[in-house]
């Protein structure tokens, strides 16, 4: 961080002093004031719930830019790595801050790819879910189990250590996301093969039998693959700020990731996918196209709390780019699969029209954004609805697990501890029960 020669003053009515915050400089966006000795000068602390003016951390790892749609990991534009680099590449570059040249990256994927199988006891865990139960609860105990083997003798203070841990949870995550999704439609585990891809080993391990051969389409595993990049980081969000604030205590890698996937299931975030193929199911099982505008006056109504699911971001307010890369693949991969007039997508591009030509979403700046596609992707792939958010934390495990290793090794780690404005009851008396009201 560099210190700018600016300082914040910020003066009181109440007769506090004047204090000179000092303002530190990134190397792109917005400056940051640092307010940490606020409370040892003045007593007081801020105020801001949801995070909305609050830099958590300084980071290395991912850029955004809301109003120009800009996404950099380590520096290289989305649109730059989606196109010219794949998954593993991604990962490498997250991890490491530089992309790998060949022989670097043929012994990632190496390393990587050895350690994809998972200890055979997992499945007896496995096995204690009900089938019914969403994959993303499986998800997150599967993920806190691995805790279970991967503590004792392990010192995670030690670099080597957590290295091996970010390869571990990189390489099995795919096995255990088939695994749940395997348990829960009654088919038998497939086991990793390691000569095949990242991605289309996982397409293996989810589709293929051990009745029939499993043929790997390059078109769809591009397109999987894909998905997997334009998810793999994406700054403080509230998962990945979840993994830090959870590792900040100390804790077992894999329970803090547990912790990222728990909050990465809500509709406002990573199940905003499938909550959007579920919003389209229904429009379509109530009238389709010719319901959007009704399904339209919904979502404006300020008396209903329904939304247009797939549209907004916190931070993209023009554009989000990961959406114009995954609008694309939708593309490639239905002229793949020759399902162009599914009725679907047509509803989807439909509902995208009419709601980007609508004054309410323009004037909100509210756009497409990844999750709109990539529902429609996943679904054409042959992955279930129920799955799509755990593909996503397949991807994110990535950035969660470069952004713990950036925060322990942080001259400046400190457990995360955030105050609060306390509005309860001032200090009282515990009257007797059978006074009580
Ligand atoms: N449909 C209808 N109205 C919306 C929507 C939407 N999807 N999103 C925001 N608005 C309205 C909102 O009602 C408010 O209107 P008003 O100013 O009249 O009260 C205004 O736009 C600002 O909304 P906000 O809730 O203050 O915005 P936010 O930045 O807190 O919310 C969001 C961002 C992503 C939670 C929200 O846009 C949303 O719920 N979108 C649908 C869910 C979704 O697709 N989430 C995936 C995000 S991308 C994946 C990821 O990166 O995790």
């Amino acid at each position: 961080m560099i210190e700018s020669d600016i300082k914040a003053k910020l003066s009181f009515s109440d007769g506090t002093p004047d204090i000179d915050l000092p303002i530190y400089r990134g190397t792109v966006g917005p400056d940051v004031i640092d307010i940490r000795k606020l409370y040892g000068q003045t007593g007081k602390f801020t105020y801001d719930s949801g995070f909305l003016s609050t830099a958590s951390c300084n980071s290395k790892i991912t850029y955004i830019d809301g109003d120009k749609g800009e996404l950099l990991y380590r520096g290289y534009p989305i649109e730059d790595l989606a196109h010219n680099c794949d998954f593993l590449e991604v990962c490498y570059l997250l991890l490491n801050g530089e992309l790998p040249n060949a022989s670097q990256k043929k012994d990632f994927e190496e390393l990587v790819m050895h350690h994809t199988m998972v200890h055979e006891q997992m499945q007896f865990f496995l096995r204690g879910f009900r089938r019914d139960a969403h994959p993303m609860s499986v998800l997150t105990g599967l993920v806190g189990a691995m805790a279970a083997f991967y503590h004792d003798e392990i010192d995670y203070s030690e670099p080597h250590a957590r290295e091996v841990a970010q390869i571990r949870l990189i390489a099995k995550m795919p096995t255990l996301v088939a695994m749940a999704y395997k348990y829960s439609v009654g088919q038998p585990f497939i086991y990793p093969d390691n000569s095949l891809s990242y991605t289309a080993n996982f397409m293996r391990m989810m589709f293929a039998t051990p009745c029939e051969d499993y043929k790997v389409n390059p078109v769809l595993v591009r397109a999987l693959d894909r998905i997997f990049t334009l998810h793999a980081d994406h700054e403080q969000n509230a998962s990945t700020s979840t993994v830090r604030l959870c590792g900040s205590s100390g804790t077992n890698p894999f329970a803090a990731i547990s912790a990222g996937i728990a909050c990465l299931w809500g509709p406002a975030h990573g199940g905003a996918n499938e909550a959007c193929l579920e919003m389209l199911n229904d429009i379509q099982a109530n009238g389709g196209v010719e319901k959007i505008h009704e399904f339209i006056a919904q979502v404006k109504d300020k008396n209903s709390s329904v939304r247009l699911m797939g549209f907004g971001h916190r931070v993209y307010k023009n554009f989000d780019p990961r959406a114009k890369l995954m609008r694309e693949t939708c593309y490639e991969v239905l002229n793949e699969l020759g399902l162009q007039d599914d009725p679907l997508f047509k509803l989807a591009m439909t509902l995208e029209k009419i709601a980007l030509e609508d004054e309410y979403f323009v004037s909100r700046k509210l756009y497409p954004n990844v999750d709109f596609y990539s529902g429609i992707v996943q679904r054409a792939l042959g992955i279930p609805t129920e799955m799509f958010t755990c593909v996503f934390a397949l991807a994110r495990t990535v950035g969660w697990i470069a952004q713990w290793e950036e925060m322990i090794t942080d001259p400046e780690y400190k457990i995360g501890r955030p105050r609060q404005l306390y509005v309860g009851e001032t200090s009282r008396k515990v009257p007797n029960i059978t006074v009580r009201k």
